[in-house]
């Protein structure tokens, strides 16, 4: 075959002439230096030449080949360059930064911190609890009876099997934070007054009002002389600072196996201020917290001298007093992570 080395030539450097990235650059390469690529088939066609042309054939061909490999190499130089030139000049350090967002606490994170701020101001210390417990902790050293509805599986979530020969060992998800208050007991002697925020779990369906975790704020005041009218006087000082000196409480017997006896705490309804609305269902009040003095069982359980000591403790869901305290409608707003509700607080 007749090969116009001349034109390929002229061909190369008007192609070399278009190859602008590495892109083309390969291309380039596949067109005239590659395995199918022309150079090859000079080659191979080389072999089957007449002899006598052999020698000048041949030598048109490396002729060729060096001055297509040299523009090769040329365009691949520049490339890189100009690549590395387009690199430095994205690390230009003399321009402005960009700014990122600033974020700040979520609401819940923020009603947990308010809450503690003002217990704190009262001198309780603000203590936490792992979210994996034992069934004593969580349970038994509670004073909750082994028949309990709670302990079923369809209202706790268990990490271990049920076994009955581990007595109360086995591990579950805690379904309140009331655990912790034996876990300071037991660290601690008397007197004593803990704030304990944490998350709590229980294997309900997600509705409007439920959520299979939310976050529960526990207290614990125990010494030798502790009487029901220092928990009423503190959780009214501890409403009005949260709420507004407006506010009223009111306790309502309640019973609660850790504690006796028991209250449910009120608040009137801020929002008709006790006229009744569709918040407080018409009653005017709405249900805050739990509370009572300690039960001697529970002293019993951590090893407390018989008899010794009083003290009371208290409950609180956050997410339940978030939402009477900023209208929110819906606990799922809270873990969906949409900046649109997020930002509003
Ligand atoms: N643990 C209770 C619950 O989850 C709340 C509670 C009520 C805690 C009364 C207390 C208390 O410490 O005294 O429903």
């Amino acid at each position: 075959m007749n090969w116009n080395v001349e034109k390929i030539k002229n061909d190369a450097q008007n192609d070399a002439a278009q190859v602008v990235d590495t892109r083309s650059l390969e291309e380039f390469r596949i067109k005239y230096l590659g395995k199918k690529g022309i150079l090859q088939e000079m080659y191979a066609s080389l072999a089957a030449a007449p002899l006598e042309e052999k020698p000048v054939l041949g030598k048109n061909v490396n002729i060729l080949k060096t001055s297509l490999t040299q523009l090769f190499e040329q365009k691949k130089t520049e490339i890189e360059t100009a690549q590395k030139q387009a690199a430095h000049k994205v690390l230009d350090i003399s321009l402005p930064g960009v700014a990122s967002g600033k974020g700040h606490r979520h609401v819940l994170h923020q009603t947990i911190d308010d809450i503690c701020r003002i217990f704190e101001g009262f001198g309780f210390a603000v203590e936490e609890g792992p979210e994996i417990e034992t069934e004593f902790n969580n349970f038994d050293a509670l004073n909750i009876p082994k028949d309990h509805p709670s302990r079923d599986g369809f209202d706790t979530f268990y990490v271990s099997e049920k076994d009955p020969d581990r007595k109360g060992m086995h591990q579950l998800l805690r379904s309140q934070t009331s655990p912790v208050q034996i876990r300071v007991m037991q660290k601690h002697a008397p007197p004593l007054a803990v704030v304990v925020p944490g998350k709590v779990y229980r294997p309900d369906a997600v509705d409007a009002s439920h959520s299979f975790m939310f976050h529960q704020i526990e207290g614990l005041l125990v010494d030798a002389d502790v009487k029901f009218s220092d928990l009423k006087g503190l959780i009214d000082v501890f409403l009005k600072r949260l709420f507004s000196d407006e506010i009223q409480m009111r306790f309502r017997p309640h019973f609660f196996p850790f504690t006796e006896p028991s209250a449910e705490v009120d608040i009137s309804c801020y929002i008709c201020k006790g006229k009744g609305c569709s918040v407080c269902k018409r009653t005017g009040w709405l249900e805050i917290m739990g509370c009572g003095m300690v039960h001697p069982r529970v002293f019993e359980a951590v090893g407390y001298p018989k008899g010794k000591y009083t003290g009371f403790a208290f409950g609180l869901g956050v997410e339940r007093l978030a939402m009477l305290r900023y209208g929110i409608h819906d606990i799922r707003l809270f873990f969906e992570n949409d900046m649109r509700f997020v930002k509003q607080f």
